[in-house]
């Protein structure tokens, strides 16, 4: 793996944070440096306390990508998507994380941390973090996704 970005923003409610623990881990074994915006227990919480900021420091710049979890990636792709600037892709497989960046620039992934498995997560988040954005026809496309 590359590495090509080093500091990895990771959030997460209580349906994701067995998740985003097994993927910092992965991670830091990596040789990333992981930025953990929480849960840090798996008592439940509310989602877009933990996923708010995370995005909103993507939106202002600081981190150029994060991933996100929750139960289904729903919840947590839909607060992120509030934000100016952020393109979060729920995502389910390898595939669909590689076409989030080389098609849409996604800038978080957004993974359903109680419907696949761990290490299938690890795989897309290697994907997602080394994947460029084609351009192109599709840099016209993303630019009209803001309103
Ligand atoms: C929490 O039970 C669950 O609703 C949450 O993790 C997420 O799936 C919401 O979209």
């Amino acid at each position: 793996m590359t590495n090509k970005h080093k500091l990895i923003p990771l959030a997460s409610d209580h349906g994701g944070f067995e998740m985003k623990s097994f993927l910092a881990e992965k991670l830091r074994a990596a040789g990333y440096e992981v930025v953990d915006f929480g849960t840090n227990s798996p008592e439940s919480v509310d989602y877009p306390d933990m996923i708010h900021p995370l995005a909103d420091a993507i939106a202002y710049g600081k981190y150029p990508l994060g991933v996100i979890m929750c139960g289904s990636g729903n919840g947590a792709q839909l607060a992120a998507n509030k934000h100016k600037g952020v393109r979060a892709a729920l995502c389910w497989d390898v595939e669909l994380a590689r076409l989030a960046r080389e098609h849409n620039d996604a800038n978080i992934l957004s993974l359903p941390g109680r419907f696949i498995s761990f290490e299938l997560a690890w795989e897309m988040v290697q994907v997602f973090l080394n994947t460029d954005f084609e351009g192109g026809r599709h840099e016209q496309r993303v630019k009209k996704i803001e309103i």
